[in-house]
């Protein structure tokens, strides 16, 4: 029974306007089908996706047999994929495509800081820290400071700036990936920079590690001959009122895969100095840190949409 809502078959000579399917004519006539499409945006895309898929179908003759296999790769990437675990935003990521939304979105321009990557560890709700305040729950790891500014793009201080932070601990895994064994939220904190936009907080050096590679977007990195490593990085996501939020890292200079991140995140914009402390640590709990990372984020001033006016 045909649902209520289903579009009226259209008649033949409607249906086929550019008359029946062939290898030839395979998107074409894919894409007349969406003529009646009201959405203009989605029709756009869907179109383009249909294009560069036939074509890329076409250009290596793809056979019945590794149709199948991609299929089922797709099948098993859905069924990992949980509360959670993302696998399609992993495949995104291993192929390119996060950084490249990324990079077409976000392309600011101005000196201010680059975005890069958020990755699947981010987790809503960090606990609030107060400044000089340790992320390190479990005491593993060389401590580290990490102090620097919060400024707009003419270096003026953004005062009160907001630093959602997180980090893989030394053993290269994210406290979400090590429930039971890691102390909850540990290597994340949230910090209010104080008036000057100035922020520090203790933390550990972080290493590199693997990205999730024991599911089928492991098996296709094996099989493409790549690895799975990241350099060694900390995440922020760095907000202010009237300014453009940025989600980004802090990548350690000297990294043996600063240049063959698995994701592609790395911009050379993003790469810290990482140096002995040569004065006393400020004050805080724990093993007072030897080294010292510096870094300030640039803010971009919020640009004003006719749908959203500023105050
Ligand atoms: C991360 O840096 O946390 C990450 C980013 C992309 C994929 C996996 C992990
Ligand atoms: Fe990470």
């Amino acid at each position: 029974m045909p649902s209520q809502t289903a579009p009226r078959p259209a008649s033949a000579a409607e249906s086929t306007p550019i008359g029946y399917f062939t290898a030839a004519n395979s998107a074409d006539v894919v894409i007349a089908r969406m003529e009646g499409c009201p959405n203009d945006r989605l029709k756009t895309i869907v179109s383009a996706l249909v294009r560069h898929l036939h074509a890329a179908i076409k250009e290596v003759e793809l056979t019945t047999e590794e149709w199948a296999a991609a299929i089922d790769f797709l099948t098993r990437t859905g069924q990992i994929c949980s509360d959670w675990r993302q696998e399609f935003i992993l495949l995104s990521d291993v192929l390119g495509a996060s950084m490249l939304v990324d990079a077409i979105n976000h392309d600011k321009g101005g000196g201010t800081t680059e975005s890069t990557v958020l990755g699947p560890f981010h987790v809503e709700n960090a606990p609030r820290r107060a400044l000089g305040d340790s992320i390190c729950l479990d005491g593993i790891g060389e401590p580290v400071l990490v102090r620097g500014r919060v400024t707009d793009e003419a270096g003026r201080p953004i005062p009160h700036a907001l630093l959602d932070v997180w980090q893989a601990n030394g053993d290269g895994f994210y406290d979400v990936q090590q429930q039971g064994l890691q102390p909850e939220m540990n290597l994340r904190g949230l910090f209010e920079a104080d008036d000057e936009g100035r922020f520090w907080f203790r933390s550990i050096v972080p290493q590199y590690y693997a990205i999730p590679h024991d599911g089928p977007v492991g098996q296709l990195l094996i099989a493409l001959g790549r690895h799975p490593y990241r350099p060694a990085h900390i995440h922020f996501i760095v907000a202010a009122d009237g300014y453009e939020p940025v989600t980004t890292h802090i990548f350690m200079p000297g990294d043996p895969y600063l240049e063959s991140d698995a994701v592609f995140g790395v911009k050379e914009s993003l790469i810290a100095t990482l140096r002995d402390l040569d004065e006393p640590a400020p004050a805080g709990a724990g093993e007072a840190p030897k080294r010292v990372v510096e870094w300030d984020f640039r803010l971009m001033r919020r640009r004003a949409t006719p749908a959203e006016p500023l105050s």
